[in-house]
């Protein structure tokens, strides 16, 4: 997405930290991340959590937020769901598409995906699409053929100027919440082979687009991975949980 300034750190709370605890997280963070123009940072709390973590981060318009999921449909009777619309008005600017967990745990299909990621934009919600190969395509050299097909399926037949505005997080699955991180020159070599498939698809304009990586990031790792050649960014689950670590990961 064009105007991100790189790196970005991308915090993702998933089913943890409700109204409360998001407060109280807030509280301690703010104190050790002072604003800095030479990155990003984006929370990812629950929708339930959205409202009192922006309260919190108030005096802070360098901090972005985002929802972890919406539905693919504009709005009716889906008992639980998140719309675009909805997370856009509750002060949302980014969602996560496709993570893992929405493909793995709930059986979110690539054509879900690939609505989802056209329902965020048409409500100006800057989609983060996650990508990630499991255990065994790897273990069968197939992580490059996994990760260009979730992309062609979620971005084939946008406009180059619509694919230019998401944002990719590499994650591979067998690293996330394993302690498995990915080396840097995996993570690298995924990330070439996902920044090709984005140039095919979405010409030169697809060069705005910051490549997060994702799986087992830490305040340790998290420099290294920083430093692999093509990774612009991370994705951080467990670690982005405890503030003093998320300040270390934010400062990296
Ligand atoms: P962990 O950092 O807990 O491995 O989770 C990664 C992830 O899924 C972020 O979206």
């Amino acid at each position: 997405m064009a105007g991100l300034v790189r790196p970005v750190l991308a915090a993702n709370w998933k089913m943890n930290l409700g109204p409360s605890a998001a407060t109280t997280f807030f509280e301690a963070y703010l104190a050790r991340y002072a604003p800095r123009d030479d990155r990003t940072v984006i929370l990812f709390p629950s929708a339930i959590a959205l409202a009192a973590a922006r309260a919190s981060a108030r005096a802070r318009p360098d901090l972005r937020f985002g929802v972890q999921n919406i539905h693919s449909a504009e709005k009716g009777a889906f008992t639980g769901e998140t719309s675009a619309a909805m997370a856009s008005d509750a002060g949302a600017r980014f969602v996560l598409v496709g993570h893992s967990e929405r493909r793995h745990v709930f059986g979110e299909t690539d054509a879900q995906t690939a609505e989802k990621v056209r329902r965020a934009a048409a409500h100006g919600l800057v989609a983060v699409l996650c990508v990630g190969e499991k255990i065994e395509e790897r273990e069968q050299g197939q992580t490059d053929a996994v990760v260009i097909r979730q992309l062609r399926a979620a971005l084939a037949g946008l406009e180059p100027s619509a694919i230019a505005e998401v944002v990719v997080a590499y994650e591979p699955v067998w690293a996330i919440g394993t302690g498995r991180t990915a080396t840097p020159e995996d993570a690298s070599a995924a990330h070439q082979a996902i920044r090709s498939e984005l140039r095919a698809l979405g010409g030169a304009a697809s060069d705005a687009i910051p490549i997060l990586y994702g799986g087992s990031v830490t305040a340790s790792n998290a420099a290294a991975l920083l430093a692999a050649p093509g990774v612009d960014g991370l994705l951080v689950g467990g670690a982005s949980l405890d503030p003093e670590s998320w300040a270390a990961i934010s400062n990296a």
